[in-house]
């Protein structure tokens, strides 16, 4: 039986409300408690599950492949909030703002060795090597996307390649990984394997356009986090960098003085500022264009597994979901 996401995602929280950090010290668990127990979408690990399903019903070890991944996923949210400076995640105070930066660093390191830990129960020991390989490869390429995100913040000659390979490195690659675990621990050869990696990859990509879009137009009711969070800290996101491309002088000249923080406005009115330059070029509109071509992408290489359609309609389903979301 193949299950649908949301059917997924209420298996995955009861595995994943049976399998709390129940530890000491408490100051170090707490907060990872804290963190994974608000919930989110739980897309990857849905990711894991559902793949694994496109090969074989649902194991125990389908399960830890979904945990490793969620937990890793939170170990990168914890951390994110304090480069961000961000106050609120899924509309609960962030870790390091409830708690203090220390111990979300602290925190956050455990909690990705938590998530090394949940592959490690993995109990097919001849498949251990292998995916290890393949989540360290985008564990590190998450740390290197988030460099280049931060990075970015401070430069002035991004390019739109440049950002995509930033986006495709911090988010795509974990939900790409995420598929590619589920597969591999469910038996998949190495072709599908690498199907399902590039189908998590451009839904990836897809799905942080959406973040990025939410970000700034999002309904600050249902979002969880601030909007205009990535106006404030001068994300050279989609948006940014179309709209420069579209603009004319002088619209490019106030972008380029307010995201270089030349400017004395208040945080409100820098972010009123920049989304009436964003609306007058109808980004909006271009966003949807870029996050549809990835869609597509990703869907070309799902259909590239030559299996029924009955079998991968609820990833398909899941796509749709990700990309009409508002939090
Ligand atoms: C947030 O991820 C970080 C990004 C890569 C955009 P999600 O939007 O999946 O966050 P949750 O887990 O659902 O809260
Ligand atoms: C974060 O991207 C991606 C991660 C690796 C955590 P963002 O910084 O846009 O994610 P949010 O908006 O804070 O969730
Ligand atoms: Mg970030
Ligand atoms: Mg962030
Ligand atoms: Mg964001």
């Amino acid at each position: 039986m193949v299950h649908s996401f949301s059917e997924i995602k209420t298996l995955f929280s009861e595995y994943l409300a049976n399998n709390l950090f129940y530890k000491n010290p408490q100051s170090l668990y707490d907060p990872m408690n804290y963190l994974i127990g608000l919930g989110g979408k739980r897309a990857r690990p849905a990711m894991a599950l559902m793949a694994h399903e496109l090969f074989q019903p649902l194991t125990e070890n389908a399960y830890r492949t979904a945990m490793a991944i969620e937990v890793f996923h939170n170990f990168t949210l914890m951390h994110d909030d304090i480069i961000d400076q961000a106050t609120h995640r899924r509309a609960q105070p962030t870790v390091h703002y409830k708690y203090d930066t220390n111990v979300a660093i602290l925190s956050g390191d455990a909690m990705m060795i938590e998530s090394y830990q949940w592959i490690s129960k993995i109990d097919k020991i001849e498949l251990i090597p292998s995916l290890y390989e393949r989540f360290n490869k985008h564990a590190l390429g998450v740390c290197y996307g988030q460099q280049m995100d931060l990075e970015f913040e401070t430069r002035n000659d991004v390019t739109i390649e440049q950002y995509v390979e930033m986006i495709r490195l911090k988010t795509a690659v974990l939900l790409g990984c995420a598929m590619a675990m589920g597969a591999e621990v469910a038996g998949a050869d190495i072709q599908a394997q690498e199907h399902l990696q590039l189908f998590g990859e451009n839904i990836g990509i897809a799905f942080q356009l959406q973040d990025d879009f939410l970000d700034t137009y999002g309904d600050p009711e249902t979002f969880g986090k601030r909007v205009g969070g990535d106006i404030i800290q001068n994300k050279k996101t989609y948006l940014y960098l179309k709209a420069l491309e579209l603009a004319d002088e002088e619209q490019k000249a106030v972008l380029e003085k307010l995201y270089n923080n030349d400017h004395d406005l208040s945080d409100e009115e820098k972010i009123t500022q920049v989304k009436k330059i964003f609306n007058s070029l109808v980004i909006p509109e271009y966003v949807l264009q870029l996050m549809d071509a990835y869609n597509n992408l990703g869907i070309s290489h799902l259909k590239a597994l030559g299996l029924e359609e009955r079998k991968y309609q609820a990833l398909i389903n899941l796509c749709t979901y990700l990309l009409q979301r508002n939090s």
